[in-house]
């Protein structure tokens, strides 16, 4: 079979563009039409270019291979499954795109896609390298900027329907002149003694600074300041695995350190409170003066892309993907690349800083964006604080819990005639489906499950399988227990759990939270209540001495906010009369049931009331959307 259609599919547009846009190879419709990105990933082309003033008939489009693939697969044109090394025919349709676009002669020439961005600039990860400017190694002297192929957004809309128009708007931009310039960036990286003091001590009049350390696990092993996004500095304190300072100097160097950090300067980080928490516990500087943080700042403004400083920095600023600076092969770093990579963070979350700034303002974010920086600072104290912890009662838990566990996989053992190891979803499924041959379950994928659903139903269904499907479920759940959340690690400094919260953990800004930045801990935010038997997870955390625990929860939060935006005065007249149970109000009016006969089933039959209540409860949101 040919690898390629037969009818050509020609680039079109002025010769004289600004930007030359390059994608992969037609499709159907482009073969019929004769004319590149006319199908469904032209159409969202087209979109997103409209929508940012990217005019289609002032640009040239074409495609790096001028035919339609067999079955639209690019890959057979190259020799690798790596697709770096090219057919004789892809050598052809690479060579026939330099002499096309050197007749042109754009300013940019605008990589759509994988395939277009390996043709122009020889890189391979379209991830790693959207949004940045390249000069081209096939057309000497071309500016290239990398995206993603419209074909994304139809596989994904979110993220890349919003991320490609802004990638589109730094191209019109760069569209406007042929040189590729880079921001500016000068680091000083192995400064003596004299110097670290020198510029630590300028820095503490800076204006505006940014920081950020390097660690290996409980060290700081270097941190570099940005007073302006052109310059950074970086105090190193290790070299190789020697310390890079005499005893004395380090200390003199970290009080410098210390007055930087809590001078008036506004403070910027990507993730700051990673740097903050590691200063506060190791060196007892307590950052003042936070301004930006990057991360939090960008999720303030797009919630639903990512926040990474690679992706942050391809978005803001003309720094070119340098993630993969300084790592060799086997994936350690030079120190020297460490420390200039250490610098280049600095500097460039500066320049970062002053663009989201802008953008808050301009949006109205701030307010918002400095309520919940707010956050910070007591999160950061319970992170360091951490929860007293009964690591007593937690081994004699984990014991006894393994003792039940060991005693029902026996009895399963035996009763199957061979080990079962309950995790495995083959075993699991050949277990149910042919040994005991229940009827097939199937999950989301159509493919035979094991999960705990089917577990469920099954039994429900099957009685004379309820004992066994039983000592199955109880084992499942026993292990999740046991293993998800009483064998949680303390931290070896004083047994205490700690968890790291992250305010810009979730698109809906609830807080989210993990194990420790310093190893060990745990998501503190699910711990279960009733899961066990006895909710004994919850009773291995104790209040420290003079302390009791408790906990807050907004009353019927989302209701009220839904029937607030939806001006549902019923259901607002019912949260201000306080009277009421809104959810049970709500399931009354879905059941077409008097909200009194309702509270009765509460006596009557408890099950029902709460079925229906909770149905009110989940209903009540999508009612009014
Ligand atoms: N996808 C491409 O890469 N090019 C086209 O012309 C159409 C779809």
């Amino acid at each position: 079979m040919a690898t390629l259609g037969a009818r050509k599919v020609p680039g079109t547009g002025p010769l004289d563009a600004n930007i030359v846009i390059v994608g992969e190879a037609p499709g159907e419709t482009e073969v019929i039409q004769g004319e590149p990105f006319v199908g469904v990933a032209g159409k969202i082309l087209s979109s997103m270019m409209n929508e940012v003033g990217l005019l289609r008939n002032d640009c040239y489009l074409t495609n790096v291979v001028k035919y339609k693939p067999a079955g639209n697969k690019i890959n057979p044109l190259f020799r690798d499954n790596r697709m770096t090394v090219p057919t004789d025919k892809m050598k052809e349709c690479v060579a026939e795109l330099k002499v096309e676009i050197e007749a042109i002669k754009p300013n940019l020439v605008i990589a759509l896609g994988r395939t277009a961005m390996w043709a122009l600039t020889g890189r391979t990860q379209t991830m790693k390298h959207r949004g940045s400017l390249y000069v081209s190694t096939l057309v000497k002297d071309q500016k290239v900027l990398v995206t993603m192929h419209p074909a994304a957004v139809a596989r994904s809309w979110v993220p890349w329907r919003q991320i490609i128009p802004a990638d589109f708007i730094k191209a019109i931009e760069e569209s406007k002149f042929p040189e590729l310039y880079r921001p500016p960036r000068e680091y000083v990286i192995k400064p003596d003694f004299d110097q670290a003091i020198y510029h630590l001590k300028a820095l503490e009049n800076a204006d505006y600074l940014s920081f950020d350390i390097e660690t290996r696990p409980h060290k700081i092993v270097c941190i570099a300041f940005a007073g302006s996004p052109d310059f950074a500095i970086c105090i190193p304190f290790t070299r190789g695995f020697q310390n890079y300072w005499s005893l004395e100097q380090e200390l003199e160097i970290w009080k410098a350190i210390n007055k930087v950090l809590i001078s008036p300067a506004k403070k910027v980080g990507q993730n700051v409170q990673y740097d903050e928490l590691y200063l506060a516990r190791f060196h007892g500087v307590l950052v003042q003066n936070v301004w930006i943080d990057t991360m939090i700042a960008h999720h303030e403004l797009y919630p639903e892309t990512p926040k990474g400083l690679d992706f942050l920095a391809s978005l803001w600023t003309k720094e070119p993907y340098w993630k993969d600076e300084g790592k060799s092969h086997n994936g350690k770093i030079k120190d020297a690349d460490l420390w200039t990579y250490n610098c280049k963070d600095a500097a460039v979350t500066l320049e970062i800083a002053h663009e989201l700034y802008e953008e808050m303002m301009e949006e109205g974010r701030w307010e918002q964006y400095l309520a919940t920086m707010k956050f910070r600072y007591p999160l950061m104290t319970m992170s360091l604080q951490g929860v007293n912890f009964d690591k007593k009662m937690q081994t004699t838990l984990i014991h006894s819990y393994q003792e039940k566990i060991d005693k029902l996989q026996r009895g399963l053992d035996s009763a199957v005639g061979e080990p079962v190891n309950i995790s495995s979803n083959k075993q699991m499924v050949k277990l149910l489906y042919i040994t005991l041959n229940l009827p097939v379950q199937t999950g989301k994928t159509n493919k035979p499950t094991a999960d705990m659903n089917a577990l469920l139903s099954l039994r429900r269904r099957y009685k004379k399988y309820k004992p066994i499907l039983d000592v199955i479920i109880t084992l499942r759940k026993l292990r999740k227990l046991t293993e998800g959340f009483l064998q949680v690690e303390t931290d070896p400094l004083d047994s205490r759990i700690r968890c790291s919260y992250n305010v810009a953990g979730t698109e809906t800004w609830r807080i989210s939270s993990s194990g420790s930045i310093f190893g060990g801990g745990t998501n503190l935010q699910n711990q279960p209540k009733g899961a066990d038997e006895d909710g004994v997870v919850r009773k291995l955390f104790i209040p420290d001495p003079g302390y009791l625990m408790g906990a807050t929860d907004l009353s019927q939060a989302e209701a009220r906010v839904v029937a607030l935006l939806s001006d549902d005065e019923l259901a607002l007249h019912e949260f201000e009369s306080g009277q009421i149970d809104v959810h049970t109000a709500f399931a009354a009016r879905l059941f077409s049931m008097e909200y009194e006969d309702l509270l009765k089933l509460k006596e009557s039959n408890p099950k029902e009331y709460k079925h229906k209540r909770n149905l009110g409860k989940m209903e009540i949101g999508r009612a009014h959307v």
